[in-house]
């Protein structure tokens, strides 16, 4: 029986001896019936306190491992019957058994994981997250320690599944103040935005079924409706968003599920829509009675230009689902978004995220709501926008300087990322390659497109990188053509 035990770690000596003994057991390392040493004895061969071996031993006899013979000693339970570890294995064929949709969103979700895995040291414009160099840590660590202190256990045991109440309330304000007026009962607070689409999606989506997009399109959207089986019939897009000609068309052939939008800088365009644009939109969805699906994800993130109303906060007619998130204007890590629908269909929403996992953790939800109600989500929205606005600048100024004749792209005006086109000889992909020797990092288009398309063009987040790398990762890439 080989035991060794590391006096120096953080895990008590007592567990470190029952995990190791344990997995000696449900290894068959040590057969049901072997007599342990009595823990005198155990104690004297480790250099071990007697008590630790005693405690050890009992946890294993509690989880009936161990068992106790009067006056004989203690042994490996009887009943036990494990295999030895290389024995087993399994007759079932995985990659067989599960779905089409499994293999298709799985395949989809590698392809892009692959382009993003790359070393620490590259300029990655890869990403559209937060930069965390600029979260208020502190402020944040006392939030979460006064609310524990004031509310206690209570946030450590099951909570509603509607979400943590201080802080549905924070966010019924919260969209009051951007004109969107929530009755009661129609908001739910989610794991971020893509719970509340997975479960929007459950709720409406079949296989087969089809549901409309812009194309491009955000990618983590695509990998959801494709986990259930969707066929994604993607928009073209113009200077004002989304084409209503072709909505129109698309709707009257494919009678889909729902449209889904993100009409406040939009990823991967960057573009906002037009207030006319998104009044028609809500006029074709109003006269086909086809719900609309708003991701409001980073709408707060405006450097510059016109603030248009959500379509949410223009819907008269309950036709808007909207689905918001912390993630951007906050922290991702944190998992807290929100969905907004009318009351019937929300009431389906509801009760899916209760079977699907109950609640979104009350303590993230109360950290977050006392951090928002003192103000500091508004100063920190206040400070990332002055932030990230300098390296859009930087972004569209180095573009200028180095890829002017070589692709065009929309001046955006909010969010993370910029849009590149290239003539439609050049392909982005096949120059992932290349561009990592030089040690800088892009995303081609073509993930952005459920349907093959946007081979030539690509997108680069500038939100987690500083004007100087901004501009000298502009300046490698545009070596590449
Ligand atoms: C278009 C879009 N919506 C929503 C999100 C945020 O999702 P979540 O709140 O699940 O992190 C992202 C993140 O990249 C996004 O690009």
């Amino acid at each position: 029986m080989e035991i060794t035990l590391d006096a120096e770690s953080r895990k008590p000596l007592y567990l470190q001896l029952r995990d190791q003994i344990k997995e000696l057991i449900l290894t068959g390392g040590m057969p049901g019936g072997s007599k342990l040493p009595s823990s005198r004895e155990m104690a004297r061969i480790l250099h071990i306190s007697r008590n630790t071996v005693d405690e050890a031993y009992r946890y294993l006899i509690d989880d009936g491992l161990l068992e106790v013979h009067r006056g004989k000693g203690t042994f490996v339970a009887e009943g036990l019957h494990m295999q030895k570890q290389e024995e087993s294995g399994t007759r079932i064929c995985w990659e067989s058994i599960v779905t089409p949709a499994a293999n298709r969103y799985t395949q989809y979700r590698e392809s892009i994981g692959r382009i993003q895995h790359g070393d620490r040291k590259l300029i990655s414009f890869t990403s559209l997250a937060p930069d965390h160099n600029i979260f208020s840590v502190e402020a944040f660590r006392k939030c979460m320690n006064d609310v524990l202190v004031r509310e206690g256990s209570v946030l450590l045991n099951y909570g509603y599944t509607r979400g943590y109440e201080p802080l549905r309330k924070y966010v019924y304000g919260y969209l009051k103040s951007k004109g969107i007026y929530g009755k009661d009962q129609e908001l739910l607070i989610v794991n971020g935005f893509r719970q509340g689409m997975e479960l929007v999606t459950k709720a409406l989506v079949q296989e087969g079924d089809r549901v409309i997009c812009e194309a491009p399109t955000y990618n983590g959207v695509i990998g959801i409706l494709q986990s259930y089986g969707a066929e994604i019939v993607g928009i073209d897009m113009d200077e004002e968003g989304m084409r209503m000609d072709l909505l129109e068309k698309a709707i009257l052939e494919k009678r889909p599920s729902f449209i889904y939008t993100i009409p406040t800088y939009q990823n991967p365009t960057g573009m906002n829509m037009s207030l006319n644009r998104r009044k028609e939109l809500l006029s074709i969805a109003d006269q086909y009675g086809i719900p609309i699906v708003e991701d409001g994800f980073n709408e707060e993130l405006r450097y510059r230009g016109d603030a248009f109303p959500s379509l949410k906060a223009m819907d008269h007619k309950e036709l808007v689902i909207y689905i918001g998130s912390f993630s951007k204007i906050l922290f991702p890590g944190l998992r807290v978004g929100w969905v907004i629908a009318p009351e019937p269909f929300m009431h389906y929403v509801v009760n899916s995220k209760y079977n699907e996992d109950i609640h979104t953790g009350i303590l993230h939800q109360a950290g977050l709501y006392e951090f928002c109600s003192r103000g500091y989500l508004e100063r920190h929205l206040r400070y990332s926008r002055k932030i990230y606005r300098e390296r859009l600048d930087a972004m569209l100024e180095a573009l200028d300087n180095y890829m002017k004749g070589k692709a065009v792209w929309m001046k955006g005006a909010g969010g993370f990322s910029i849009w590149l086109e290239f003539p439609p000889h050049i392909q982005t992909r096949p120059l992932l390659e290349k561009a990592k020797e030089k040690g800088v990092l892009f995303v081609p288009g073509d993930v952005f497109f459920a349907d093959g398309r946007g081979g030539n063009f690509m997108r680069l987040g500038f939100s987690r990188l500083t004007p100087n790398q901004i501009r000298k990762g502009i300046k490698l890439l545009s070596e590449l053509f």
